[in-house]
């Protein structure tokens, strides 16, 4: 069993849970995954290693509630423990001295983009983060990404904190100043798929980290396959980092939507369970 040894609620929705996982802990790399599960009727689901402690045995993840499992998820306490905690799984994301590198990370992937920058920087390469989020009050782990980072760049969709507008838009700004080596760009896929084709025409490699559904994450059971160039490659051991001027962008949307109506009538199953026993 894996203890949560800290929970935090980061703003609404998003949650931190700081777990006992020494083996896990020992090997994490930017940019690597965890897959959960909750306990032994649990499904399994993916979530990215947010940060890490060698010393201390512990894993970071960052997590929002958006069906049953990540709800119930939600509902945990500090001290209480979850059955399986796999990893890290996937490759890590490749680091070297670039240049200038330009991390863009959409919603709860800040989480998921800080421990690239931190490593990027510690390389040697030139960060300048832009992070989105639709309102001021999802904004989290701003001081963290700055402190990972030569140069910040905070958005908001509707205005109400810092720059009004997308990630694209200050990307393309960057890009057209010219001087960026390559951009890493994390969020929801709708979010690289655009961020991608706003480097396209630059000709600026462009990672991105895809988040297929998953089922075993090793490999066996094909649920994260994508079509990368004229290649099909699986997410959890091929990924889940990409060149996203490669990706075939529909078809992970398609596929992301395969079980749309099963996940929708578990999370009512689930919530009227809740309602009953309380
Ligand atoms: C490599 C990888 C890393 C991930 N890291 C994180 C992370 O750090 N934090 C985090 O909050 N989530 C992360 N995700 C997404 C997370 O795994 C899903 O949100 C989770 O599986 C949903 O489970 P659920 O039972 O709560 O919701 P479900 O009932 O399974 O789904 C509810 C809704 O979420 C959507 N959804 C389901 N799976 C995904 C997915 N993989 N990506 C986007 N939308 C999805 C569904 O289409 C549906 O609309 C990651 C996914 C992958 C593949
Ligand atoms: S999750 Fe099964 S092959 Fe990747």
């Amino acid at each position: 069993m894996y203890q949560i040894l800290l929970k935090e609620n980061l703003v609404p929705n998003i949650h931190l849970f700081q777990i006992a996982a020494p083996n896990v802990a020992k090997k994490a790399q930017a940019g690597q995954f965890v897959v959960i599960r909750i306990d032994e009727k649990g499904e399994r689901i993916p979530l990215t290693i947010a940060d890490w402690n060698r010393e201390e045995g512990s894993v970071t993840v960052v997590f929002m509630g958006v069906g049953t499992t990540t709800h119930r998820l939600a509902r945990l306490k500090e001290s209480d423990s979850i059955a399986n905690f796999i990893g890290p799984l996937g490759k890590p994301t490749h680091i070297d001295n670039f240049g200038t590198v330009v991390c863009v990370a959409g919603g709860f992937a800040v989480a998921t983009i800080y421990p690239i920058a931190r490593a990027l920087k510690e390389k040697g390469n030139r960060v300048i983060s832009i992070m989105g989020a639709r309102s001021k009050d999802l904004i989290f782990w701003e001081d963290k990404l700055r402190s990972a980072s030569d140069q910040l760049i905070v958005t908001t969709d509707d205005g109400s904190y810092a720059r009004k507008g997308l990630v694209t838009e200050p990307l393309k700004e960057l890009l057209e100043a010219g001087g960026v080596d390559r951009v890493i760009a994390i969020g929801p896929s709708i979010m690289m798929k655009f961020s991608a084709k706003t480097t396209e025409p630059f000709g600026v490699k462009t990672i991105v980290s895809l988040n297929p559904i998953m089922v075993d994450g090793t490999g066996m059971c094909g649920c994260c396959r994508v079509s990368v160039g004229d290649a099909t490659r699986f997410v959890c051991v091929d990924g889940p980092d990409f060149d996203g001027h490669q990706v075939d962008w529909d078809l992970l949307l398609a596929r992301q939507r395969i079980y749309l109506d099963e996940e929708k009538l578990s999370f009512e199953r689930w919530q009227s369970q809740r309602a009953n026993s309380s």
